[in-house]
């Protein structure tokens, strides 16, 4: 009896120490962050994966491709999880876009007039590639290039840094500009994008995230029924190119008031010169209480049918809200899906577009050594 209660002791003990070992290695095959190849550019060089995830299954994916957010799964009212943005299941999608699917935009986010700005008397001159003017950073904008990303995870949250140096004359831009994005997905479900800026001469510069959003799944139907409230009382309205008139106007009464939360299609196609420019929404908001760049509520986006809310809290001036207009189910997406008009919605937080060209604008001007810096955070819950 003895000799089985000591051969016992023998086996209980290193099996009692080795336990700490045994779930660390179980912990490894669930990691909150993981990292996977995502594909080859044509030049042969690998593009890869960053999956974050949080304690609630929550799951972000990004590739160090464009720093482009390729999905982001969060649950609906009864927890069922579902892809709320657009995207491409491979890198060769990406490589091909057009659309901007959850791209990092930059150097300069939204529309200059004409490709063209002044600074310090000096005229500069960018590639046009949306009729007379230049589209969210120029033909081969920061969403073409590859990043060097850096797994910043701590004990809290899933985190991972992309930095990008933009020489001196790219895309037209002067200076060299060192850019740093760090996403992190915290616990509350919440994924916060920061960004980091500085250059050597004095340029512009505008980042933001174009992650286009269906709060039911992504591909699944239109976003008409979906809510919008954003806490914004004026706008910046725009002439037939989506160039900003210079003014900035109260939403009171017009289409584009999305005070009180109102579903997105309930006017969309309103008899309002604002609208028929736009094909729909298009239009730079101007964020309530927030020329102190601190943190304010900017937006709140609801599913009625999943029950899943986005709240977006930035420290930039403005917000891009686009419809997805000009989405035709031309382009084929994750799992081969058609995405169709407005099938999905963006709220881009950034500066007002064409700002550059826009004295009356808060400046966009970064100047040699110092630092540019701006959060944004797309925080899910449900209702
Ligand atoms: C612009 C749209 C444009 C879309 C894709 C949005 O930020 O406001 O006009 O079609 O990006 O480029």
């Amino acid at each position: 009896m003895k000799r089985i209660a000591l051969y016992c002791q023998l086996l209980i003990f290193p099996l009692a120490l080795c336990l700490p070992f045994v779930f660390a290695q179980h912990g490894k095959t669930d990691p909150r962050m993981q990292k996977q190849s995502f594909g080859k550019l044509p030049d042969g060089t690998q593009a890869d994966l960053y999956i974050l995830r949080n304690k609630n299954g929550m799951e972000v994916d990004i590739t160090n491709y464009g720093a482009d957010v390729v999905s982001i799964k969060v649950p609906d009212r009864h927890g069922k999880i579902e892809d709320v943005a657009l995207g491409y299941d491979n890198l060769e999608g990406y490589i091909h876009d057009k659309a901007y699917f959850g791209a990092t935009v930059g150097r300069y986010a939204n529309r200059i007039a004409h490709g063209s700005f002044k600074l310090h008397g000096r005229v500069y001159t960018l590639p046009k590639n949306n009729g007379d003017n230049t589209l969210h950073g120029g033909t081969s904008g920061f969403n073409k290039r590859l990043w060097k990303a850096e797994d910043v995870s701590t004990p809290e949250a899933a985190a991972v840094q992309m930095s990008y140096l933009s020489k001196n004359g790219d895309q037209g831009f002067p200076g060299n500009l060192s850019v740093n994005v760090r996403f992190t997905l915290a616990d509350d479900n919440s994924l916060k994008i920061e960004y980091a800026a500085t250059t050597d001469k004095d340029t512009v510069v505008n980042l933001t995230n174009h992650s286009y959003f269906n709060l039911a799944g992504q591909g699944k139907g239109d976003i008409l029924g979906q809510e919008l409230q954003l806490h914004a009382s004026r706008f910046t309205p725009v002439n037939a190119n989506l160039i900003p008139t210079g003014q900035i106007s109260p939403v009171k009464g017009t289409p584009l008031d999305f005070t009180r939360s109102t579903a997105i299609g309930a006017r969309i196609n309103a008899d309002f010169e604002q609208l028929k420019l736009g094909h729909g929404y298009d239009h730079n908001f101007v964020i309530d209480g927030n020329p102190m760049r601190k943190m304010a509520l900017a937006a709140r986006a609801y599913d009625p049918g999943s029950g899943r809310v986005l709240e977006i809290w930035t420290t930039q001036p403005g917000i891009q809200f686009y419809s997805g207009n000009f989405l035709d189910g031309t382009v084929a997406g994750k799992g081969g899906v058609k995405y169709g008009r407005r099938s999905a919605f963006a709220l881009e937080t950034q500066h007002f577009p064409d700002s550059p060209n826009q004295p009356n604008f808060p400046t966009t001007e970064l100047k040699a050594g110092r630092w540019f810096r701006s959060t944004t955070v797309y925080k899910f819950s449900t209702q």
